[in-house]
């Protein structure tokens, strides 16, 4: 290791554990990921950790929703993340859990050096709470009527229709998102984090470390005053149990952040790597954060001011990202641009994507959008018809003619060494995550590279008798200008850099070794490295995500998924279109056999009779009917429901019920005449 090698350790938001990783997700992951490939490029020791944030109410009630464990979920959802992270080339050196017992000890341990300075403070709060449920509700999870305009169904923090703010008690009509119960308002004792104790510290840090756009965020948030914050939960709840308050649990977000140490303490016991050298105060290794603007209050204020008050090391940065849009608009199920990495990964390379985001990402925290039409034409004009194109028209010279081998020497080694002189500069744009700048200089390159040999024309000059050595030259320096492009493209198109190396015959692509030029050296037989984005598979990606999410939307009834009250984005509730509304295909069923589920407290499983063919179904209606109660009868059902795989079985469908809950509960029963099997138009 040199002397100026730097210690890096950077990481990703962690995402929650209860949804799939979506295009808007991958913004952040994909830069991040460009920004820690270009640093081991350079020969940095840089170290890219993430985790599923796996606590919290919403992760608990899906849980039960779906009948089965937290665990079994956040198992779940935690494996189908790392493969849609994998399928985008995202390289993690370590993918953990906040549910871990690392992350368990440094919440106690942040937790009880706060308290033991005097940070922490107990407060007797009143809370709404879910008398059928027994449980405090969050925010989001109690509904009613807007106070202000009075829209119906508007959660309990923000009025969807007005954009006015509230607190729950302030609705009217409120009912429990959870059961429908009518909540009642309740004491508790709560703790909190004294965040107005480190206003100093805090006004002085965030001046050298976090962007210009977000320190005018930063001032408003100061001028409104720093909030004692709630660190506290009642059980049930699913996350860590205060050390000294049983009963009490660490709010999500008190352990979220936690989990980066957790994630690298994971990591470097397995690699015999010393975490105080990366986190005690003194530390001079480098720490960032890259993030999006919703959560920007947690990472700028609670974590430096926690781990100021517990005597870590604050990050260097902490990198604000935008949000994503699709053809300008906020991502929308029901225009299919809601997108779904996996979805995203069935029509397309992961490679377009990251290239188009690089090309459209700054260190600013702007929005960027991704324009379904640019993004085609982008890629192909770009990555296809320039980059690739270049070692497609010089490498077959040089395999046929030379047998792989290239020139002893460059022809034109002014250009070569214009191109090798970029280097500083584009390292400086990735650097600044001015990743947008990097792609027009390299592309710029790529445009000199294919004047040069539009004007050498080797196609011209192998026809030409005496001509062989001019044939070989000027192939020589084509193929020596793409591989400082594909040098400077590495961090963004890890595959092609990875096939690139086998054609160029290279080991890697160290950020130096342009520096010498590949002469008289042998170079491999040259496959297509990308082919072009045909308009119909990008249109066969909207369409897939209609019809997967429609499925999805039918599936399971949409909750509240986020738990973010600073700067929460109010989530907008879609039409669907007809063609979504005609995919769901209603039949009337016959319960053939209702049987209680052994372990499960909400769950009837039933047999269903389709006329001739059976389903097994779990049904959460246990509440309101007995097993014997519901044999012989008709009832409606969404036949064409993607199975389920439940804690206790597959569920094959779904059947329709109506009402607020609890006994309140009625299956659909259609009229004397309907027959097993028909469907409902
Ligand atoms: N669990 C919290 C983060 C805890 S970090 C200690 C969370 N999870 S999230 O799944 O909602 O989001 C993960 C990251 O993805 C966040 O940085 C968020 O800003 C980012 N994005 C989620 N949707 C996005 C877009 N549509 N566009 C860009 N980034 C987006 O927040
Ligand atoms: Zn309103």
């Amino acid at each position: 290791m040199t002397k100026n090698t730097r210690k890096i350790l950077v990481t990703s938001a962690l995402p929650y554990a209860n949804g799939p990783i979506h295009l808007g997700h991958l913004v952040e992951y994909i830069q991040t990921d460009i920004w820690v490939r270009f640093q081991k490029q350079r020969g940095h020791q840089c170290t890219y950790v993430c985790a599923d944030d796996a606590h919290g109410t919403p992760i608990m009630l899906k849980a039960d929703q779906m009948g089965i464990s937290p665990q079994q979920l956040i198992d779940q959802v935690s494996a189908e993340h790392q493969r849609d992270f994998s399928g985008f080339m995202v390289g993690f050196d370590n993918y953990y859990s906040t549910h871990s017992d690392e992350n368990r000890e440094f919440a106690s341990l942040i937790y009880t050096r706060l308290r033991d300075k005097g940070h922490i403070a107990q407060k007797t709060i009143t809370q709404a709470y879910d008398p059928e449920k027994e449980m405090f509700l969050p925010d989001r999870f109690v509904k009613g009527d807007c106070p202000k305009c009075g829209a119906q169904d508007q959660y309990g923090d923000s009025c969807e229709k007005c954009g006015a703010t509230y607190s729950p008690v302030e609705l009217k009509n409120a009912y429990s998102a959870v059961s429908g119960a009518k909540p009642i308002e309740k004491e508790s004792e709560h703790y909190f984090f004294k965040l107005g104790d480190f206003e100093a510290f805090l006004r002085n840090w965030v001046d050298n470390h976090v962007q210009e756009q977000m320190i005018h965020k930063l001032n408003e948030w100061f001028e409104a005053g720093l909030q004692n914050w709630d660190i506290s939960r009642d059980a049930p709840y699913w996350g860590f149990e205060i050390p000294d308050a049983p009963g009490k649990y660490f709010y999500v977000w008190l352990d979220a952040p936690i989990g980066y140490m957790a994630s690298f303490k994971n990591w470097c016991d397995n690699n015999g790597v010393s975490f105080d050298e990366y986190w005690s105060e003194a530390s001079d290794t480098e720490l960032y954060h890259f993030i999006g603007k919703d959560i920007a209050y947690f990472h700028t204020l609670f974590w430096p001011a926690m781990l100021e008050g517990a005597g870590f090391r604050k990050p260097n940065g902490v990198f604000c990202h935008g949000f994503l849009t699709v053809d300008g608009q906020k991502m929308s199920k029901s225009r299919g641009t809601f997108i779904m990495a996996e979805t995203y990964l069935k029509h397309l390379r992961p490679e377009y994507l990251r290239y188009y985001f690089a090309a459209k990402l700054s260190s600013g925290i702007d929005d960027i959008d991704l324009n379904l039409e640019d993004f085609r034409m982008r890629v192909n004009a770009d990555l296809v018809n320039k980059v690739i194109n270049i070692a497609s028209r010089c490498a077959g010279f040089i395999k046929k003619k030379f047998d792989g081998q290239l020139s002893s020497q460059l022809v034109n080694a002014e250009l070569y060494n214009e191109a090798v002189a970029m280097s500083e500069s584009i390292a400086t744009a990735y650097e600044k995550r001015e990743y947008g700048r990097a792609m027009r200089e390299i592309m710029a390159l790529a445009d000199k590279a294919n004047q040069y040999i539009d004007a050498a024309e080797p196609w011209v000059l192998a026809k030409q008798e005496g001509k062989e050595q001019e044939v070989q030259d000027c192939c020589t320096m084509g193929i020596n200008l793409f591989r400082v492009i594909v040098s400077y493209l590495a961090p963004v198109l890890p595959h092609v850099a990875a096939e690139a190396a086998e054609f160029l015959n290279i080991d890697s692509f160290a950020w130096d070794a342009i520096n010498t030029p590949l002469l008289d050296h042998k170079v491999n037989k040259f496959k297509p490295l990308m082919q072009r984005i045909e308009e119909d598979k990008v249109n066969a990606m909207i369409e897939d995500s209609k019809a997967t999410l429609a499925a999805m939307a039918a599936a399971a009834p949409a909750a509240p998924t986020a738990e973010k009250t600073p700067l929460q984005e109010t989530p907008i509730a879609d039409e669907i279109t007809f063609d979504d509304f005609a995919k769901v295909d209603l039949r009337v069923a016959r319960i053939a056999k209702a049987e209680h589920v052994k372990g499960a407290d909400k769950l009837l499983q039933l047999t269903l009779d389709l006329g001739g063919e059976t389903r097994n179904v779990f049904a959460g209606i246990k509440s309101a009917y007995s097993p014997e109660d519901l044999e012989g009868k008709l009832t409606v059902m969404v036949a064409n429901l993607a199975p389920r795989k439940m804690k206790f079985g597959m569920s094959e469908g779904m059947v329709l019920a109506a009402g607020p809950g609890g006994k309140d509960l009625w299956i659909l029963e259609p009229h004397d005449g309907a027959q097993p099997g028909m469907r409902i138009m």
